[in-house]
């Protein structure tokens, strides 16, 4: 039984998850790294680099828990993905509690971006620069960066984590981006934009939060293959397959299995696809049924570490 990370190396690619708050100190956590290192070569802090954790006063980083990630990550031969540098949720009450004028939010942003990037620098080696900044209509989000700053918040972004960082690859991540669509379009003409002006990006993030009917398997492979043509990486970021909790089991695992299959069959075909994460690994731990609710099951291990469908089914392709 070869475990995904040894499979992903021959292919050349990362294969990875979201870890979860202080992994090291849940009651099973010897069982939850046991499986953590044996299967992945790339991390992501699932919530500790967020704006509300490392940065809770105006004047001070707190690096400790998302340090513990980076730690346990290098010493167990895994990459780093440093999740996210902008985005619209989980900011502290210091940030929202108040006006800013443009001058002052630009100086608060570039003063995080190049502190929390020049921090990990050589340790984190991809940056969620900005975080879901459209819509899904396809417009810019409304949120604090964008009603401040306007939209050349996403530029200024950039360009002070590659300073802080040249060799990070920086990479613009979003949900409901998988097909060719109204929002995906926008993301598409934003990012191809911003290279035309030279603005340092290298990488579009797919979030891939999907459910067990899947999606349109011949949209999202052309929609990866414009994407690689503006000569960005592909990262597919926070997998996950929900199905309906209550519902045959069976039946579900079986259709959320094909689903994995299909969608890594493309990703695997496309040389600009560098790396494939999980937004956790085992259902024990998982955001999905606090967030959708009535769905769950959505990894590859189940509540007890074992490997289910979808796990064989991916292990199978590579
Ligand atoms: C989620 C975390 O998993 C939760 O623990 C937290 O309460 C909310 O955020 N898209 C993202 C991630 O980019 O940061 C989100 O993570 C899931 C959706």
């Amino acid at each position: 039984d070869v475990p995904l990370r040894v499979l992903a190396e021959k292919l050349n690619i990362h294969i990875g998850f979201a870890a979860g708050n202080n992994f090291w100190s849940l009651p099973d956590a010897e069982k939850y790294m046991e499986v953590a290192k044996r299967e992945f070569n790339i991390l992501t802090p699932g919530n500790q680099m967020k704006w509300d954790t490392i940065h809770p006063e105006r004047n001070r980083y707190n690096f400790e828990p998302a340090e513990k990630h980076v730690e346990f990550a290098l010493k167990n031969d895994m990459i780093v993905h440093g999740h996210t540098l902008v985005w619209h949720n989980q900011l502290p009450g210091w940030l929202t509690g108040q006006e800013w004028s443009k001058e002052e939010l630009l100086n608060i942003l570039e003063d995080h971006v190049k502190t929390v990037v020049s921090h990990f620098r050589g340790r984190v080696k991809i940056w969620d620069v900005v975080n879901e900044a459209v819509s899904d209509s396809g417009t810019y989000r409304e949120s604090i960066w964008y009603r401040t700053i306007g939209p050349e918040y996403i530029e200024k972004a950039l360009i002070w984590a590659k300073e802080a960082d040249p060799d990070a690859i920086l990479i613009y991540n979003d949900y409901n981006i998988e097909e060719i669509n109204a929002k995906s379009n926008f993301v598409y003409n934003m990012i191809k934009n911003l290279r035309e002006k030279g603005v340092p990006i290298d990488g579009i993030g797919f979030q891939m939060h999907i459910d067990y009917r899947g999606i349109n398997y011949e949209s999202f492979k052309k929609n990866l293959e414009r994407f690689a043509e503006l000569g960005l990486q592909i990262y597919i970021t926070e997998m996950d397959v929900r199905i309906p909790l209550g519902g045959s089991v069976e039946y579900y695992l079986k259709k959320q299995a094909e689903v994995y299959r299909r969608i890594f069959e493309i990703c695997l075909d496309n040389p600009a696809v560098r790396a494939i994460q999980f937004w956790g690994f085992t259902d024990k731990y998982s955001w999905v049924p606090g967030f959708f609710k009535g769905y769950g099951k959505a990894l590859i291990f189940d509540e007890n570490y074992n490997p289910k469908p979808c796990y064989f089914a991916i292990r199978e392709l590579m």
